[in-house]
């Protein structure tokens, strides 16, 4: 173990900001709206309403992705904790409300660090303080940023062993490349002879998909329409929110729940001195997320220089979390 910063026992030890700035916001929005299919990226969800609307959606039972996960994970995290060498640093890429990784800290042979990295940096903190709280001998280091970008981890973590957690199958909100380059990046931040831990949704009946992203609540609704707000509050849009509809669909050709904003009338906007037109009818493409069978994951895995390790399911083959390995 080689410690960390020094900190007051339950705090955070220290703070890394390399988070976005209004200036990218702006820029990705315009740019966005301007292309023939109208796209949003969407990190933009993840605003403080944003994050709190996506802790909301895990819990519904109409999503299935979370609770199933966390079964999963309950079940192998002695596995998980066997196969990991003691004294590790945990790095968890976006981890929102810091949940789902208490059950590998308390599986875990003597944790050293946990180093949460997300872009919600108000939810960053607010999670990595409790968790602190919670775990008062832990180094607990939050880093806001976007974790598809270059980031390094402090040469302290770098001594330790490590262990990567990326949950929740934010993988499938990536296209296959990018997922790809993720899962380079990731063992590059982690490095040699490290381990990752990630939670991998599956294809399976469309029922089952289409209920968990048009949820009868309308929080997945409100959660799309909510990037909206953002553009009205933070780059003074006039959007007419009420005129746009959530629509969740399954894109069977590239296994992929699409989401999008439908303009429900023929309008013009105005955004940060730019003026855009929609057609009635016309969308916003705002979210995919992909959905795997287990060799294609694994593939992608190998592809992208990780081994593949092990693989846990639920009995309904609904969720998936995986084992990767470095090479030493
Ligand atoms: C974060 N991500 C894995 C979620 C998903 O299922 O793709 C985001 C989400 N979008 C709608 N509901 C949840």
């Amino acid at each position: 173990m080689s410690g960390g910063p020094a900190a007051a026992v339950g705090e955070i030890d220290d703070f890394h900001d390399l988070g976005d700035d209004v200036e990218a916001f702006r820029a990705d929005v315009l740019r966005g709206l301007s292309q023939p299919q109208k796209q949003l990226p969407c990190k933009y969800f993840y605003d403080e309403r944003g994050s709190r609307l996506f802790d909301r959606i895990c819990e519904l039972d109409a999503y299935y992705p979370t609770r199933t996960e966390m079964r999963i994970l309950e079940d192998c995290c002695n596995e998980i904790a066997a196969l990991t060498a003691g004294g590790a640093s945990l790095v968890e890429f976006g981890s929102g409300a810091s949940r789902k990784v208490r059950l590998l800290l308390d599986r875990l042979d003597r944790p050293n660090a946990y180093i949460p990295i997300d872009i919600s940096r108000e939810h960053l903190l607010a999670a990595a303080r409790t968790l602190a709280a919670d775990y008062p001998t832990l180094v607990v280091l939050p880093i806001c940023a976007d974790y598809t970008g270059s980031l390094a981890l402090p040469d302290w973590a770098m001594s330790d062993a490590r262990l990567g957690f990326f949950p929740g199958s934010t993988i499938g909100n990536f296209e296959p490349r990018a997922a790809r380059a993720f899962l380079r990046g990731a063992a590059g931040i982690l490095g040699d002879g490290a381990s990752l831990v990630i939670g991998v949704d599956l294809k399976k009946d469309l029922r089952i998909l289409h209920e968990a992203y048009n949820d009868p609540l309308g929080v997945t609704a409100d959660f799309n329409l909510n990037l909206l707000r953002r553009i009205n509050a933070e780059l003074g849009g006039n959007v007419d929110i009420a005129s746009f509809a959530h629509d969740a669909r399954y894109n069977d050709d590239l296994g992929r729940i699409e989401m999008h904003l439908v303009s429900e009338r023929a309008q013009t906007v105005d955004i940060a001195g730019q003026r855009f037109t929609f057609r009635a009818g016309e969308t916003i493409h705002t979210e995919n997320s992909y959905k795997y069978d287990l060799d294609q994951f694994r593939a992608l895995a190998n592809d992208a220089g990780w081994s593949h390790d092990r693989v846990w399911c639920d009995e309904d083959r609904l969720f998936s979390v995986h084992y990767l390995s470095t090479a030493t």
